[in-house]
């Protein structure tokens, strides 16, 4: 017998054997597992089983210390199980940076696929820092800063200066994105400009440096002391 069947004779067993409960060498298991991780949110993706029926999928993990000592034992995603999407969130499940697997199962009514799993496991050192996008305003006279739409769990460094002053650079720390965070009183006719570094504080690393933006405060005229 030739090397090659004998091995698929070999799988058609295994198969076989595991699959006593349910007919599991008919559903094809997930394909093509990733994970995407921006800014320390992570979302696991996969593609369609195209089989007849309604197909769902589920999803289970593990962290590392369980792959190391107690490697039969996953844990279920709540949220991701028997679900008909193709992505799961699993931000939540991920609370430390080590490697966690996960693994995806197609079910189809009663049947089951083999569990498919992520190669390689996932760390969430790996996420992607998105450039942070910063807006300045002035309202009365008070110079703030609103970070758009990063997350939590970092720390953002906003460094700002009055145009022409440029060696004169402020820094403030703060924990706030999507509201404002104000910097201090602006002086009326300056221009002042603004960047950010977005700390990520669970793994300890920077994103680049935001693009510079700039506000130009107006010179009040209702007192009637300024001409056009
Ligand atoms: C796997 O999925 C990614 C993202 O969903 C897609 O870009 C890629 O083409 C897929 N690869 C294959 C082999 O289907
Ligand atoms: C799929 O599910 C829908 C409702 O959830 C049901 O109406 C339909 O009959 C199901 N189709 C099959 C092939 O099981
Ligand atoms: C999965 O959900 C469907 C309904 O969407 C249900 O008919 C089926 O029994 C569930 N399967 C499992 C294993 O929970
Ligand atoms: C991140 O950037 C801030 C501000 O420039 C700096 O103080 C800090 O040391 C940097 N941290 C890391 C881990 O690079």
């Amino acid at each position: 017998m030739d090397m090659s069947r004998g091995c698929a004779l070999q799988a058609l067993l295994i198969v076989f054997i595991t699959g006593s409960l349910a007919d599991l060498q008919l559903l094809p298991s997930p394909v093509n597992i990733s994970m995407v991780s921006i800014n320390l949110k992570h979302t696991l993706y996969w593609d369609p089983v195209m089989v007849p029926g309604n197909v769902t999928y589920s999803v289970q993990t593990q962290g590392e210390f369980e792959s190391r000592f107690v490697s039969h034992y996953w844990h279920e995603i709540k949220n991701c199980w028997n679900i008909s999407a193709r992505k799961c969130d699993v931000t939540q499940e991920v609370s430390t940076s080590v490697m966690y697997k996960f693994r995806v199962q197609t079910l189809v009514g009663d049947r089951l696929s083999a569990w498919a799993e992520l190669d390689p496991p996932f760390n969430r050192r790996s996420t992607l820092l998105t450039l942070p996008k910063v807006e300045l305003q002035v309202s009365e006279l008070n110079l703030v800063a609103q970070i758009k739409d990063y997350g939590a769990d970092f720390t953002f460094f906003i460094f700002y200066w009055k145009k022409g002053g440029e060696d004169d650079v402020n820094c403030i720390t703060t924990s706030s994105y999507d509201v404002s965070t104000y910097l201090e009183k602006a002086e009326e006719g300056k221009e002042y400009c603004a960047e950010v570094i977005a700390y990520a504080r669970p793994i300890n690393r920077n994103s680049s440096r935001s693009d510079t933006v700039c506000v130009q405060v107006q010179e009040r005229t209702e007192h009637g002391s300024k001409n056009a």
